[in-house]
């Protein structure tokens, strides 16, 4: 039997689910960037790839918001928010999520997540946020927009 099939009847109790640590080594290991933040909208979590991923941003990021992004972790979230006010209100509503928005800094365009994580009695205890960089999807679409628009220009040469 092989090791998945005998892990699955037991996968709810397994430590790797279960204890705090290795959940946090999951984090840790995901190729995703992950942010956590308390209910005071503070940073408190930021994974690896999250951290290597703000350091290639680090000069749009620290001069978008006066920040040093290896800083991100400890402080309030909305030292990166334009109107941390409009923010705080669509935090503030446990109603609004899953939200999904997108910015850019610089020439990278990034797709945000934005969830609450709630415990089992479902209070909202903090929230998590996932980025992806859509810069490429975006270059692409761009390409497709631009070639889509020279196709009903002049549909014999499409180069
Ligand atoms: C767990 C951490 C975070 C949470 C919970 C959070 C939450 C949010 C929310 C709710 C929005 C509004 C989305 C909408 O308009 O629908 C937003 C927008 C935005 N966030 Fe965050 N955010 C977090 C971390 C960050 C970080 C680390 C950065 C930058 C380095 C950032 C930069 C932005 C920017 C630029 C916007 C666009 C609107 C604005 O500038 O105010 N956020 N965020």
């Amino acid at each position: 039997m092989s090791m998945l099939t005998k892990s699955r009847p037991n996968s709810k109790g397994h430590a790797l689910m279960t204890q705090a640590d290795s959940l946090r080594a999951v984090l840790d290991a995901l190729r995703a960037n992950v942010f956590v933040a308390d209910m005071d909208h503070n940073m408190i979590y930021a994974n690896p790839q999250a951290i290597e991923s703000l350091t290639a941003l680090h000069g749009p990021i620290d001069s978008s918001f006066g920040v040093d992004s290896k800083e991100m972790v400890g402080g309030s979230i909305h030292r990166f928010h334009r109107d941390p006010e409009r923010i705080k209100q669509l935090l503030g509503s446990g109603t609004n999520f899953p939200r999904h928005a997108s910015f850019t800094f610089g020439e990278t365009t990034l797709h945000t997540e934005i969830n609450a994580v709630k415990n089992s009695s479902g209070e909202m205890i903090g929230y998590c946020v996932v980025w992806t960089d859509a810069s490429w999807d975006e270059k692409v679409g761009d390409l497709v927009d631009s070639v889509a628009g020279r196709a009903d220009r002049d549909p014999e040469h499409v180069a």
